[in-house]
């Protein structure tokens, strides 16, 4: 006999109201389905069965919700009986009635227990959802055949392909339940239903006894379309596809067939590399909010922003600001300049009415909390600004210089700088711990990432300040140290740089980005770079000139190509060309041209580079300064890097981001990588000497970021 037998569950607590066994699983913070839960269930269904006097069971979730699935951190573990699916095919036999009463998020195997059990009941505060996709899984306990008899077989695979969370009303609607409970006690809604359903005599409904689908040519056919869709969505995605062939088999095959398939298939999903990469991605973003002075420190209080600069990340900041429901006043140099930061964020509501996803009356509604000035007096009791202004260190200073003059005591100082020295910044004026950086990424209003740069006088409540405005933006916020470039920017430079010396070797620039496409990203560097505009890039590698180590290889096409002012597709063209205003280019004999001539100028014999090859610099380039920038400081754990590039840079989620891939290929492999590529440049590869250290200790980036574990 397996788990039956053994000690009872502390995490599901059982209890008799009349004839009723009422199950409750509480194993906070989510419910989620650790041994104990899943041995609780089991027992629970166990006792129903064993008692006479027990007529139905209710299920019931304690705290915030029912159940958010399986325990994420159990994933590649080996695990512990019993397994889910034979809880969920067991709650399925009972041969007495069992009801879920659901509430709060009922998610990827907490949906899979309330669909094997017969009746579904939910509070309006339900967030139902299968999930797995979104960690590189799919249902493994019996979901991608019961979702699909209960609420069809297209509605089944939107929920399972998307991820997506239904509402309790939806989810009535689709079918997942049966009822929709008034008030906030789902435990006492099941009680109520399950007495209504025993004084009704309603006879078990079991998901399993019903076919998948009634005309199964008609299935057929509608699976061979999603199959062909998702195939070409999912881009390189492995369990999307899994998910599908499971839905499939379940055609043919009979119910607890389908159901062993649809585990081994699971289990392959488990043993893929996405799902670490995926799960590692999960929790990442969950730690970085945690930064030591969140914990240190309460955060100021903020209702007004001021938004200084209307430009780009002006304007796109203002809307961010405005979408969380505080309001703003921006603050340019003169009337026109004022006219046309409002324009460029009137025009961002203007561009949601028009595609229907907001109301003529929404749109006044956000812009009545929205002001603008020419003088900084407007600025007098605002809560904290933030300073867009052009990158430049004294026109920036000038702007602090006024804010220390007109801002209420208290008020916090932020910069939207990309590279300059934030404690200069501070330096200069007479309350310098009260600045901060607040790094947005363009488009701000869209970009989830937000760098929070940290310099060294700050004190403690405005960090934790900014780490609370970045939850009120639904931003992903990390904490960064100062430097040039902070983490992304910093590391951006160098793998940027990697990729123009495979250019001037050989590569073009279309093998480069497609190369790293293939990789996962959605798009290749020098595509980035013609849609951001090549001239930002140029005018910092202008300021840097002076400084650079005259002794390092510096690449000049970029320059050439800037000089003819083709900056990308604003210009019609850049790397790539854009006839007639298109958005996806074209590659450029010209531009071919002019790297043939510049690779002559430099003295370079041009060879081949594999896609292999191409991606092993690129990665090398990054995860060697990434080890710099944990090994500085600059990022509190490798995990914070992880998290910059996969909000911010595109970087692909399912390899976790690039630390976590180094992790994936080897430490020692990577190192390998760059102490090759020295042997041609060893002022560019120097090895980190974090990397050096990780290897020689046999310990990799993860370790660094569980330092108490
Ligand atoms: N397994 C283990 N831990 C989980 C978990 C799970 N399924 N779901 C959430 N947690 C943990 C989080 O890591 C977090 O831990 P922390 O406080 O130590 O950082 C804590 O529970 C709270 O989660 P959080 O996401 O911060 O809370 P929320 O209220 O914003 O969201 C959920 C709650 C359930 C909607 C969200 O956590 C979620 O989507 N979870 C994953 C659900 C899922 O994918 N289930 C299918 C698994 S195959
Ligand atoms: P931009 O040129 O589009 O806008 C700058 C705005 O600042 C202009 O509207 C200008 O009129 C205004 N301005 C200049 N001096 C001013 C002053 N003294 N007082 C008030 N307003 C003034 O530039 P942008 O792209 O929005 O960049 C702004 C800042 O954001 C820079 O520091 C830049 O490095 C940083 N940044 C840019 C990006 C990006 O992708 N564009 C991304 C992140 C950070």
């Amino acid at each position: 006999m397996p788990s039956s037998s053994s000690a009872a569950s502390a995490a599901v607590r059982t209890h008799r109201q009349g004839a009723l066994l009422v199950a409750t699983i509480s194993n906070p913070p989510v419910n989620a389905l650790s041994a104990d839960v899943r041995r609780g269930l089991l027992q629970a269904v166990e006792a129903a069965e064993a008692d006479p006097e027990v007529r139905a069971l209710v299920l019931a979730g304690e705290g915030r919700g029912f159940i958010a699935g399986a325990d994420i951190r159990e994933f590649g573990k080996p695990a512990l009986p019993p397994s889910l699916p034979e809880v969920c095919n067991r709650i399925e036999a009972s041969g007495k009635p069992v009801i879920a009463a659901l509430h709060g998020p009922a998610l990827g195997g907490g949906l899979e227990v309330a669909m094997a059990a017969h009746f579904r009941i939910a509070l309006a505060d339900a967030k139902l959802g299968l999930p797995e996709v979104q960690l590189g899984l799919m249902p493994g306990s019996g979901g991608t055949q019961r979702a699909p008899r209960l609420m069809g077989l297209k509605p089944a695979l939107d929920l399972m392909l998307s991820g997506r969370h239904m509402g309790a009303q939806e989810a009535l609607e689709a079918g997942l339940v049966d009822r929709i409970a008034e008030g906030s006690q789902a435990e006492a809604a099941g009680v109520a239903y399950a007495q209504y359903l025993l004084a009704s005599r309603a006879a078990i409904r079991r998901a399993g006894d019903s076919p998948l689908a009634a005309d199964i040519e008609a299935a057929r056919a509608t699976l061979k379309e999603i199959a062909a869709d998702t195939a070409k969505k999912s881009r390189g995605l492995f369990s999307p596809l899994k998910i599908v062939e499971a839905v499939e088999a379940g055609l043919d095959l009979p119910f607890a067939e389908a159901l062993w398939n649809e585990r081994r298939l699971f289990l392959q999903c488990i043993d893929s590399p996405q799902r670490a990469g995926l799960i590692h991605a999960f929790f990442a973003e969950r730690e970085v909010v945690k930064a030591p002075e969140t914990r240190a420190a309460k955060p100021r209080q903020v209702a007004s922003v001021g938004v200084i600069g209307g430009g780009t990340m002006g304007a796109g900041i203002a809307v961010a600001v405005l979408d969380a429901g505080l309001s703003v006043t921006m603050v340019e140099r003169d009337e026109p300049s004022l006219a046309r930061g409002r324009a460029n964020v009137e025009k961002v509501y203007d561009g949601l009415v028009q595609k229907g996803r907001m109301t003529a009356e929404a749109r006044a509604a956000v812009l009545a909390r929205f002001g603008g000035s020419t003088g900084y007096a407007a600025l007098s009791g605002t809560d904290l600004v933030i300073e867009a202004v052009f990158e430049d260190i004294e026109v920036k200073k000038a702007v602090f210089a006024e804010l220390d003059r007109v801002c209420k005591p208290g008020a916090v100082l932020a910069t939207n700088t990309s590279y300059l020295d934030i404690d200069a910044i501070a330096a200069s004026i007479s309350r310098p711990q009260d600045v901060i950086g607040l790094h947005f990424f363009s488009p701000a209003n869209i970009m989830k990432l937000l760098e929070i740069v940290v310099p060294s006088k700050v004190s403690a409540d405005v960090v934790a300040t900014a780490f609370e405005l970045a939850k009120k933006l639904k931003k992903v916020p990390v904490r960064a140290g100062v430097c040039d470039g902070f983490i992304g920017n910093r590391i951006l430079a160098k793998y940027r740089q990697a990729a123009d010396y495979l250019v001037e070797d050989g590569a073009s620039p279309y093998d480069v980005d497609e190369a790293v496409r293939a990789f996962g990203y959605p798009m290749g560097p020098f595509q980035v770079s013609d849609l951001a505009g090549g001239d930002i890039g140029w005018a910092t590698r202008k300021r840097k000139a002076a400084t650079r180590d005259p002794r390092a290889r510096y690449v000049q096409i970029a320059d050439r190509i800037c000089e003819r002012g083709w900056f990308g597709q604003k210009t019609g063209r850049g790397w790539y060309l854009y006839p007639q205003g298109a958005r996806a280019g074209t590659p450029d004999p010209e531009v071919l041209a002019i790297i043939d001539a510049e690779r002559q100028r430099a003295g370079v014999k041009p060879r081949k580079f594999s896609a292999e090859e191409i991606v092993r610099r690129y990665m090398a380039a990054m995860i060697n300064e990434g080890a710099n920038v944990v090994r500085e400081g600059i990022a509190l754990r490798p995990l914070d890097v992880d998290v910059t590039f996969l909000y911010g840079y595109g970087f692909p989620r399912f390899r976790g981001g690039p630390m976590k891939y180094a992790d994936s290929i080897g430490l020692d492999r990577v190192l390998a990588d760059i102490r090759e590529f020295a042997q041609e440049d060893p002022l560019f590869w120097q090895p980190s000497p974090l990397l050096v250290e990780l290897v020689t200790q046999g310990r990799n980036f993860d370790s660094l970021n569980h330092p108490a574990d």
